[in-house]
């Protein structure tokens, strides 16, 4: 196994960080990275606002609830998935937004952004740094978009906030490839066969130092997909532009 791949099997969310700055180099390569992943037709359909202004992060972090890291992290990234400059080449050239407002450009920008987040989430931790993404912010995502200024064809997809980690969770048990890889076709019985996993995550959390719980993977994923989350994304994307079609 090379370096690369152990640090990647070595991840863990980072929430608690020390005072120690990331230096300008670091941030440097870690823009660098996320700017240099695959893209959809080498469309780019992301932007990146680093939040530096504490009283925004503040606002931000209260959106998050869970997450007061965000107030705290050295560096906090929010990552964008953007159209917008698309948007602005078809006007320019009195051309219909029909391609940008569908669906399938919104999973590509999606798509797009989520590879650029995760170059950096990896060359962050290549470094030493702890990462953690912030999904939170979707609490309430068309507040967020106010508070960045977003315009339309954008959306706040999570932050990301870099620092270098004060301490570091145990790293949480994947499950085993048998349950998430096939070969041609789904594997209906194998990716559903979930008992010994249910049992190895159980194991995880009765035994983790910070916040144990008895609870199961398949226990977590009943709490949390039994009730619908966010129901105003939406109408959000809607706002921005899109049509969802
Ligand atoms: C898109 C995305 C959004 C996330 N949002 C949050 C968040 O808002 N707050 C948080 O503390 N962790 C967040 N996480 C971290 C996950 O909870 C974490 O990755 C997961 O529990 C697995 O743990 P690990 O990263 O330590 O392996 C997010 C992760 C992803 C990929």
């Amino acid at each position: 196994m090379n370096p690369t791949i152990e640090n990647m099997l070595q991840h863990v969310s980072v929430r608690s960080f020390t005072d120690q700055p990331i230096t300008p180099e670091q941030k440097e390569s870690l823009i660098a990275a996320a700017q240099h992943g695959s893209t959809t037709e080498f469309v780019q359909a992301f932007s990146i606002i680093e939040i530096t202004d504490q009283t925004l992060r503040n606002k931000l972090s209260d959106i998050t609830i869970s997450s007061p890291h965000v107030k705290k992290a050295d560096t906090f990234y929010v990552f964008v998935a953007d159209l917008h400059r698309q948007a602005n080449i078809l006007r320019a050239n009195k051309q219909s937004l029909d391609s940008i407002k569908n669906m399938e450009a919104l999973l590509l920008s999606t798509i797009d952004t989520t590879i650029a987040a995760q170059n950096m989430a990896v060359a962050a931790e290549s470094m030493g740094l702890g990462i953690c993404y912030i999904g939170s912010l979707r609490n309430n995502i068309a507040q967020v978009a106010k508070l960045l200024k977003l315009p339309d064809f954008t959306i706040p997809l999570f932050g990301m906030t870099v620092g270098v980690p004060s301490t570091k969770n145990q790293l949480k048990p994947r499950m085993a490839p048998s349950n998430q890889v096939a070969t041609n076709s789904y594997n209906e019985d194998q990716f559903n066969d979930l008992s010994e996993y249910d049992q190895v995550v159980k194991d995880y959390y009765v035994n983790r130092k910070s916040n144990p719980a008895d609870t199961s993977w398949t226990d977590k994923n009943l709490a949390i997909f039994k009730e619908v989350h966010r129901a105003d994304v939406a109408a959000f994307l809607r706002k921005q532009g899109f049509s969802l079609d």
